[in-house]
């Protein structure tokens, strides 16, 4: 007897951002040819941690390239919280910028929370504000985080259908599982999933993911989801971007998913690779969140 599974498709970022970029780069070079001001996108970031400074250099970069003004303030570790906010306020009170990320993580002396609040929410382009996170429950236009933006614009390019199936999410992080759970189950076209958000005191979620028609790792554990907790044919997005020691590449590190991708993708309809997946999302949906605040901006400006 033959068995015949329908062949894997990869969820390519590459492409699926592009896409997203080049329509920005479009809108930016009409701007340009009309004499407008240009959308602006400030990034704060405090120490030195490695990640977040490539993080940082790769959003000045895609910025650049579609024609974004874009300015990183970098800011030494012993600065107190009291002075972050200051920088924040001055970045609420310049009419220049319209979009401002505060890098996470922040030392420990830092009350992140804090820090978020400062941020005006008509800029909160990381979609962190509570502001941001009360309207997205409610549904509303808001700034959705980018990482789970990220994702729905995934889905969306490669029309994947949602409706009625069930998604298992795993990680409730404020910055991606809690909202990817909320936008996967709003009454939108690439929402309407039955939703099941997991965590570290989730029982039996080996049983609970093979009953996922689509799973979304966000727990930041390589290679954590494995082929046995996979059912046939489930679509599996993998938000993981762990640095792992890896004397083979020059930089002495590789960067690893959540889900062990050798063993998972022959059993999945779709998948999303690491690196060049979901990554490369996070940066598109964040530009479409600054050009979204530039015009909001410009329109309340008038
Ligand atoms: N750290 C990890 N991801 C993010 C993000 O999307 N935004 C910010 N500000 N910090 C992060």
């Amino acid at each position: 007897m033959f068995f015949t599974f329908a062949p894997m498709q990869l969820l390519d970022g590459k492409i699926v951002s592009q896409s997203v970029k080049d329509t920005l780069k479009i809108k930016v070079d009409e701007l340009k040819q009309s004499g407008k001001r240009l959308p602006f996108l400030a990034a704060v970031i405090v120490g030195n941690n490695g990640a977040s400074e490539t993080y940082v250099a790769s959003k000045a970069k895609n910025c650049d390239e579609i024609g974004f003004l874009n300015k990183t303030i970098r800011l030494d570790e012993s600065i107190t919280e009291a002075a972050l906010i200051k920088v924040v306020e001055e970045l609420n009170n310049d009419n220049k910028i319209d979009g401002i990320l505060v890098q996470l993580p922040l030392p420990q002396h830092i009350n992140n929370e804090r820090i978020i609040n400062a941020i005006d929410p008509s800029k909160d382009v990381d979609g962190f504000h509570p502001m941001s996170t009360g309207k997205l429950i409610q549904g509303s236009p808001a700034f959705i985080p980018a990482t789970p933006y990220g994702v729905m614009l995934m889905l969306e390019h490669y029309k994947i259908e949602t409706k009625g199936k069930h998604a298992v999410v795993i990680g409730r992080s404020n910055i991606v599982g809690r909202p990817m759970s909320i936008l996967l189950s709003q009454q939108n076209p690439y929402g309407n999933c039955t939703v099941t958000l997991c965590h570290s005191h989730t029982k039996n979620l080996k049983e609970i993911c093979l009953q996922a028609d689509i799973i979304v790792a966000a727990l930041g554990i390589p290679g954590f989801l494995t082929a046995d907790m996979v059912k046939e044919n489930a679509v599996v997005i993998d938000v993981g971007i762990t640095r792992v020691a890896d004397e083979t590449k020059k930089s002495g590190f590789s960067i690893k998913g959540d889900v062990d991708f050798e063993h998972v993708a022959p059993k999945s309809s779709y998948i999303t690779p690491v690196p060049g997946g979901v990554g490369l999302m996070t940066i598109a949906a964040l530009l479409k969140n600054t050009f979204n605040a530039y015009e909001a901006r410009e329109t309340n400006m008038k």
